[in-house]
Parts: C-alpha cells; sequence; structure tokens
C-alpha cells in the first residue's frame, strides 16, 4: 500500500478461535465494511470509531458461527444480531446463504442483501470483489480489495489458511467444490495478491498468493483425486 493508497485497512484478532475480523475502506470517504463481525461487538466498533471510520455495511464469508455469532456447542457468540443492535447497516452475504445466515445468527433475512458471484461494493477509490468460493459451506466467499495501481488484497474466510485449507467434512461441505475454488478460482490471482486469511493458524497471520502458489499443498495438488485424497475422501 502506498502513501497515496485510499485503502484502509485493518485485520483484528478477535474471540477464542483464533479468528480474524477485518475492517477495510476508503480513506477519503471514511466509510468501511466489517468482515465477520463476531464476538466482541463493541471493541470491534471502537476501533472503528478510535479511526474515524463510519461503518456501512458488514460483509459474511460464510454463515459458521465463529463469523457470524450464533450458538456453538451450548455457547452464544456475539456476532451479526449485535452488530446490528450497535450499528444499523445492510449486511451482504452470497445468495446461497442468506437462510442459513439467518438462522444461525438470529437476524431476520430481511436484514440480508443477498449477492451474486462477481458483484462488488465501491467504497470511495476501493472496490470489493465477491468471488464465490464454495467448498468449506455452499455459499462461502472471498473478497478481493481492489484499488488502481495497488495491490489486491484477498480476504479468504475459511477458504484458504495459510498452508493449508478449510474444513470440508462439516455439513454442506464440498471437497470437489473446494478443489476447484482453490485450485481454479483462487489460483489465477496474481502472485503479488496479498492473503488475509479467517483465522490465524500460522505463525503469519499475512501471505501472498505467489508464497501460497509455491508452498501450500492444497494449492500445489495436480489433480481432483490427489486433492480427495489429501483431504481423506
Ligand atoms: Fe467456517
Amino acid at each position: 500500500m502506498t502513501d497515496t493508497s485510499d485503502l484502509y485497512f485493518r485485520q483484528i484478532q478477535a474471540g477464542d478461535m483464533a479468528n480474524f475480523v477485518y475492517l477495510i475502506g476508503s480513506r477519503s470517504t471514511r466509510e468501511a465494511v466489517i468482515i465477520d463481525p463476531a464476538w466482541d461487538i463493541p471493541s470491534l466498533l471502537d476501533v472503528a470509531k478510535t479511526d474515524d471510520m463510519t461503518i456501512v455495511g458488514a460483509l459474511a464469508t460464510h454463515y459458521h458461527q465463529d463469523h457470524i455469532g450464533g450458538s456453538l456447542f451450548g455457547h452464544q457468540i456475539p456476532g451479526l444480531n449485535e452488530f446490528l443492535e450497535l450499528n444499523p447497516a445492510p449486511v451482504h452475504v452470497n445468495k446461497l446463504e442468506a437462510p442459513g445466515t439467518s438462522q444461525v445468527s438470529g437476524i431476520a433475512e430481511s436484514e440480508l442483501v443477498s449477492h451474486e458471484p462477481g458483484d462488488t461494493i465501491e467504497l470511495g477509490g476501493i472496490t470489493i470483489r465477491l468471488i464465490h468460493t464454495p467448498g468449506h459451506t455452499p455459499g462461502s466467499q472471498c473478497f478481493l480489495v481492489e484499488e488502481s495501481n495497488e495491490p489486491g488484497h484477498l480476504v479468504s474466510g475459511d477458504t484458504l489458511f495459510l498452508g493449508s485449507c478449510g474444513r470440508v467434512d462439516l455439513p454442506g461441505s464440498d471437497p470437489e467444490a473446494m478443489y476447484h475454488s482453490l485450485n481454479h478460482t483462487l489460483k489465477a490471482l496474481p502472485d503479488e495478491t496479498l492473503l488475509f486469511p479467517g483465522h490465524l493458524y500460522s505463525p503469519e497471520g499475512q501471505s501472498t498468493m505467489g508464497e501460497q502458489k509455491a508452498t501450500n499443498p492444497m494449492l500445489r495438488v495436480s489433480s481432483l483425486d490427489m486433492f480427495l485424497n489429501f483431504m481423506g475422501g
């Protein structure tokens, strides 16, 4: 990111499951979106407030409780519900996950904006492109943050981690779809794209697509069969 960049970008560790929440916006308009608001919502909103940013929307990578809030193993994780109480704004989801997001987080489906793959959200000079990457869940999406003359930033949720990928043994998971999301959709991104995952499951919190293409076994398999073997399928 150069000095002339309009990008406001914050990676924040949240909760007991090593989640990352992101604040992404425009330094010129002072408007931002929050990605996967969960866990300590007031302190996340405080970060934006301290930075003089207005949160104009929430984006969900997928409908799991540690990313959008909900009941998990008898424990209630705060998420979209509390976010909307404290900071009313549209919640952007992939269209396949609107019912599940409502069910898991407890917010009304009318609060959701359902998106087609490839839709964009504009904030000043920043474009956030919604990339459909099914596999971990049917409507999992990654967010490609684009700005002219700057490398892209990919927020990859539970699809791509540093050195690994999201689980595909959960209800709604699809290992074959994950193979295509990783090895076709995401692998097509330029090497200089910066990568920001949904969890801190590695010593570092960020990487590049070039580094992951070179070192991540999940991006280095040569066939679907090999990938399925890897995943124990
Ligand atoms: Fe997940």
